[in-house]
C-alpha cells in the first residue's frame, strides 16, 4: 500500500484545521447568534459548550484519525463494524454541503468585482440589487435558468479547489491554508480596526456585549450555545477525523485541539465586535436603533453589508477586503469538506487519488449547477436547514452514544491521546462526551423536530407555516427527502467491501 501522505508541520495541520473551522459561520451567524441569546450573557453558556462539547469532541475526532489512519467510515469501521455507516453518512452530508457551499463563495468573489464601484447602488437598494438584479430570484419551487454571474465566479471556485486538493495534503491543502489564514486574520483585523473607529460603534458594541442573565435560565440560549460550537468546529462533518489521519505518529493531539478550539473562538469574538461596530455605525447613519439593524447569514453579508460599506469612507478599499475575507474563509473550509470524500472514496475502491478527485469533486461540481439558477438561493436555504439539523447535529448525537455507549471505546481513547499529548485528560473528559453532549444534543433535536412538524401560525392568514415559510412539498422533497437520502446514500457504499491491503 502507498505510504499514506501527511502534514508537513505541526503548524500545517493547525492552520489547515482553523481554516476548516473558521469559516462563514464565524463572520455571519456567531454575531447573531450571541447577540439574539443573551448578549454578553451568552459567553458563559458558549464557553460551557467549547469546554464540555467543542474541545472534548475535537480532542475525539483527532484520536480517532490519529490512531486508526484512515477516512471517517474506514476509522469508524475499525471502532466496530457497524460504525462504518456512521461515517459513510457524514461523508454524504459534507458531499451535499460542498454542492452549495461554493455558491456562497462564488457569490463573494463577484461581490469583491462589485465592490470597485458598489455596482449595487445603481439598485433601489442593496437587498434589492443581491435579490433581484444579482440573483434574479425565482419563487421556490422554479429553477428558471442558470444565472452566468453566479456560474462564472462558481467555475473560478472549483478551479481553486480542485488545484489545491489534486496537489495533494502536503502540498496542496497545507500550503493553501497556509496562503489563505494568515491573508484572512490579516484582512479582517483591517476591517475591524476600521469598524471600530466609526461613528456609532460603541452603540453596536454596547448592544452586543450587552447581557441579559435572565436568558441563562432559558434552554434555547444552551442548545444555540452548543448548535454554534457544533457548526463552527467542523464536528461530525467527517472532516477532522480526515484531517488527523495525515497527522504524524508524535502530535500532540490534546494541545492541538485546545489551540484549534481556541483560535476559533478568538476568530469567532473578533468578528462579534467587527460586525457589530459596522452594526452600530450603520444604525447611527440611519438613525436607527442598533436592534433594528441585526441580521445574519445571507442578508447580513449581501444585503446589509454592502450598504455599510456604501457609507464608509474609502468603499471600495473596504468592500473588497470585506468579501474577499468571505471568500478566503470559505474557501479554507470548502477544501476540508471536500477532503472528506475524497480520502473515502479512494480508500474504499482502491483508486489513484487523482481518479478520486475527478469522481467526487466532478460530480459535487455538476451538481453545484442546480444551485446557480434563479431558484438557487431558496434551494441552498432550504438544503443547509435541513442537512444542518438532521445530517450534522444528528449524526454528532450517533457518534457520542456509538463510541461512548455501545463501542464502550472512551478510555481507550483516552490512553491514546494521553500517551502523545503533555496535557492529560481526566474525567471530565469522559463525562463530557458520553454524559453532557448526548444529553444536549438529544434535547436539540427534540426541540428541532418539534417546532419542525409543528411550524407557526401566521398572525395575519392564520395560516400554518413551515421552515422559511416554503410550501411543504418543497420542503419534503429538498429538505426532508435529501437529509434522509444521506443516510441511505451511506449505508450503499457500506455495503461495498474494503480492498484487501
Ligand atoms: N466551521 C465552518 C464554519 O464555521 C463550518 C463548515 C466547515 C461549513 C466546512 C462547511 C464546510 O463556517
Amino acid at each position: 500500500m502507498e505510504k499514506r501522505s501527511q502534514w508537513g508541520s505541526r503548524l500545517g495541520f493547525l492552520l489547515a484545521a482553523m481554516g476548516s473551522a473558521i469559516g462563514l459561520g464565524n463572520i455571519w451567524r456567531f454575531p447573531a447568534t450571541a447577540y439574539e441569546n443573551g448578549g454578553g450573557a451568552f459567553f458563559l453558556p458558549y464557553l460551557f459548550a467549547l469546554l464540555t462539547a467543542g474541545i472534548p469532541l475535537l480532542i475525539m475526532e483527532y484520536t480517532i484519525g490519529h490512531k486508526f489512519r484512515g477516512s471517517a467510515p474506514r476509522s469508524y469501521g475499525k471502532i466496530s463494524k457497524g460504525m462504518e455507516w456512521l461515517g459513510w453518512w457524514q461523508i454524504a452530508v459534507s458531499f451535499i454541503i460542498s454542492t452549495y457551499y461554493p455558491i456562497i463563495i462564488a457569490w463573494a468573489f463577484m461581490y469583491t468585482y462589485f465592490s470597485f464601484g458598489q455596482s449595487w447602488e445603481k439598485a433601489d437598494s442593496a437587498t434589492t440589487f443581491f435579490v433581484t438584479d444579482y440573483l434574479q430570484l425565482a419563487d421556490a419551487g422554479t429553477f428558471g435558468s442558470i444565472v452566468p454571474s453566479i456560474l462564472i465566479p462558481l467555475i473560478l471556485v472549483w478551479a481553486i479547489v480542485l488545484f489545491f486538493l489534486g496537489r495533494g495534503i502536503k502540498k496542496g491543502i497545507e500550503v493553501a491554508n497556509k496562503i489563505f489564514i494568515p491573508a484572512l486574520l490579516v484582512i479582517f483585523l483591517i476591517i475591524v480596526v476600521r469598524a471600530v473607529t466609526l461613528p456609532g460603534a460603541f452603540d453596536g458594541l454596547d448592544a452586543f456585549f450587552k447581557p441579559d442573565w435572565s436568558s441563562i435560565f432559558d434552554g434555547k440560549v444552551w442548545v444555540a450555545a452548543y448548535g454554534q460550537i457544533f457548526f463552527s468546529l467542523s464536528i461530525a462533518f467527517a472532516i477532522m477525523i480526515t484531517y488527523a489521519s495525515y497527522l504524524p505518529k508524535k502530535s500532540d493531539i490534546t494541545n492541538n485541539a485546545f489551540i484549534t478550539g481556541f483560535a476559533n473562538s478568538s476568530f469567532e469574538l473578533l468578528a462579534g465586535i467587527g460586525v457589530f461596530a459596522a452594526l452600530g455605525f450603520m444604525a447611527n447613519q440611519t438613525d436607527q436603533a442598533v436592534s433594528d439593524v441585526v441580521s445574519g447569514g445571507v442578508g447580513l453579508a449581501f444585503m446589509v453589508f454592502p450598504e455599510i460599506i456604501s457609507q464608509m469612507p474609502l468603499p471600495g478599499l473596504f468592500g473588497v477586503l470585506f468579501f474577499l475575507s468571505l471568500v478566503l474563509a470559505g474557501l479554507s473550509s470548502m477544501i476540508s469538506i471536500s477532503e472528506t470524500y475524497i480520502a473515502g472514496v479512494q480508500e474504499k475502491f482502491n483508486i489513484s487519488r487523482g481518479k478520486s478527485i475527478t469522481y467526487g469533486g466532478g460530480l459535487a461540481a455538476i451538481i453545484s449547477l442546480f444551485f446557480a439558477n434563479q431558484g438557487g438561493l431558496n434551494l441552498l436555504d432550504t438544503v443547509d436547514h435541513f442537512v444542518n439539523n438532521y445530517g450534522v447535529a444528528l449524526s454528532g448525537l450517533f457518534e457520542v452514544v456509538a463510541i461512548a455507549w455501545f463501542a464502550k471505546s472512551l478510555k481507550d481513547f483516552q490512553n491514546h491521546a494521553d500517551e502523545i499529548s503533555d496535557i492529560k485528560l481526566g474525567r471530565w473528559w469522559r463525562v463530557s462526551i458520553g454524559i453532557i453532549t448526548p444529553i444536549v444534543l438529544g434535547f436539540m433535536m427534540i426541540q428541532n423536530l418539534r417546532s419542525e412538524i409543528i411550524g407557526t401560525i401566521d398572525p395575519e392568514t392564520g395560516e400554518r407555516l413551515f421552515y422559511g415559510g416554503y410550501p411543504i412539498e418543497y420542503l419534503f422533497n429538498y429538505g426532508w427527502i435529501v437529509s434522509i437520502a444521506a443516510m441511505f446514500v451511506g449505508a450503499l457504499f457500506t455495503l461495498k467491501k474494503w480492498p484487501a491491503n
